[in-house]
């Protein structure tokens, strides 16, 4: 049993998602940590972001149960993640460490961008979950001056802007629903009531 969930950036997909597994007791993996996790590895080793034969090395090497969230949350590696992820040979050794993670028994959920399209086009349930820029730039300038940090809006909000262009016009596996995805609109809902949103359509779908 798969779970897909994509969608933007900041669309609430990471906190729905774990939230999904739980409830069903599957195994979880946000993808876009193995892109984050590539994109620090070159950073780290003072390596460029621009050498594909390089990152894909270095995608080779991810291993799924290192991937720590908390330090890979920067935003400056989501900035370089987003770069190294229009290489098609970095997608191809990530899409296969991704897909060889959901097969896991007795089930999974992933997020990303591209699992409905790409990594598992076969997934009983896909959901795509978006919300305006406005309210994910809102999201997110919340959550950085809820922890105290100062913020700016409208900085925030070009770089969602700028991050929804890059990761939709690129031309290897773009960001965009699967014809059979199921739409989540959450830019009027709570994160609770994504959730139970999301279980209907699952629990519709666990019954066939
Ligand atoms: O969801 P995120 O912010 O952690 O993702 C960081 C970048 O990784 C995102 O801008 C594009 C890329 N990504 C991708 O191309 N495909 C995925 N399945 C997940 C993330």
């Amino acid at each position: 049993m798969i779970i897909a969930i994509d969608g933007p950036a900041a669309a609430g997909k990471g906190t729905l998602s774990r939230r999904v597994a739980q409830e069903y007791g599957f195994h979880h993996l946000d993808t876009g940590l193995t892109y984050r996790a590539t994109a620090k590895a070159l950073i780290d080793a003072g390596l460029p972001l621009d050498d594909e034969a390089l990152a894909e090395g270095v995608a080779r090497e991810i291993e799924l149960a290192d991937l720590d969230r908390e330090i890979l949350s920067a935003h400056a590696i989501g900035e370089a993640a987003s770069k190294i992820a229009v290489m098609p040979l970095v997608r191809r050794a990530l899409v296969e460490a991704q897909r060889a993670f959901s097969v896991r028994a007795p089930g999974t959920v992933l997020d990303g961008r591209d699992i409905g399209t790409v990594v598992c086009p076969d997934a009983p349930v896909k959901l795509y979950v978006t919300a305006s820029a406005e309210v994910r730039a809102r999201r997110r300038f919340d959550e950085i001056t809820g922890n105290g940090i100062p913020a700016d809006f409208l900085e925030i909000l070009a770089d969602i802007v700028k991050r929804d262009e890059r990761d939709m016009g690129r031309a290897d596996s773009p960001l965009r629903p699967a014809p059979d995805a199921h739409l989540l609109d959450t830019s009027e809902m709570s994160i609770e009531a994504a959730f139970w949103a999301a279980k209907t359509i699952i629990d519709a779908a666990l019954k066939h």
